[in-house]
């Protein structure tokens, strides 16, 4: 059987489709790409650009952000596919000027260094945090090893995890 790839090369771009969904608190109206990922949405079509994509496969955790409160990884979903959801990103957590406790620990222990890892990794911690204010250490280690940090500070990152659990209370 032979396959027209002339044909497939110049099949249009599908159109944009209107998508409606609410980021940390915020209703948004917008029209996406339906090939554009979840990742590239929030940074160039909503400004959010505290959510970084650095592997672009599911592999590093540097994209990930909560959706209906769970954590995902942004760069395997398409903006589509939250269309009716509700997100929070890295800009979410912050109360105006007050840092989350688990910035704060971040910042107080030194949990980065370039911060390209960062907002994935407390976006994770955040969400084991909010099931579990009290976790073993196993589930501190499960959470932290979904996440690549290539200055490889894992020793700061741990050592935070552990500050925040404190000034949450757990
Ligand atoms: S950019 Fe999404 S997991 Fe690496
Ligand atoms: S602090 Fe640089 S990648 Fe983690």
């Amino acid at each position: 059987m032979s396959v027209d790839i002339r044909s497939q090369a110049e099949a249009p771009e599908a159109a944009p489709r209107a998508i409606t969904l609410t980021v940390n608190g915020k209703r948004y109206s917008a029209r996406a790409e339906p090939r554009k990922t979840l990742a590239d949405f929030l940074r160039e079509d909503l400004g959010l650009t505290g959510t970084r994509v650095g592997c672009e496969h599911g592999s590093c955790g540097a994209c990930t952000v909560l959706l209906n409160g769970a954590a995902v990884r942004s760069c395997l979903m398409l903006a589509v596919q939250a269309d009716g959801q509700e997100l929070m990103t890295i800009e979410g957590l912050a109360d105006g000027n007050q840092l989350h406790p688990i910035q704060q620990a971040f910042w107080e222990e030194h949990g980065l260094q370039c911060g390209y890892c960062t907002a994935g990794i407390i976006m994770s911690l955040y969400e084991m945090l909010r099931r579990n204010p009290k976790p073993s250490d196993e589930e501190i280690y499960d959470t932290l090893g979904g996440h690549l940090c290539r200055c490889t500070g894992y020793q700061d990152i741990l050592k935070s995890a552990k500050l925040a659990i404190k000034l949450i209370g757990g």
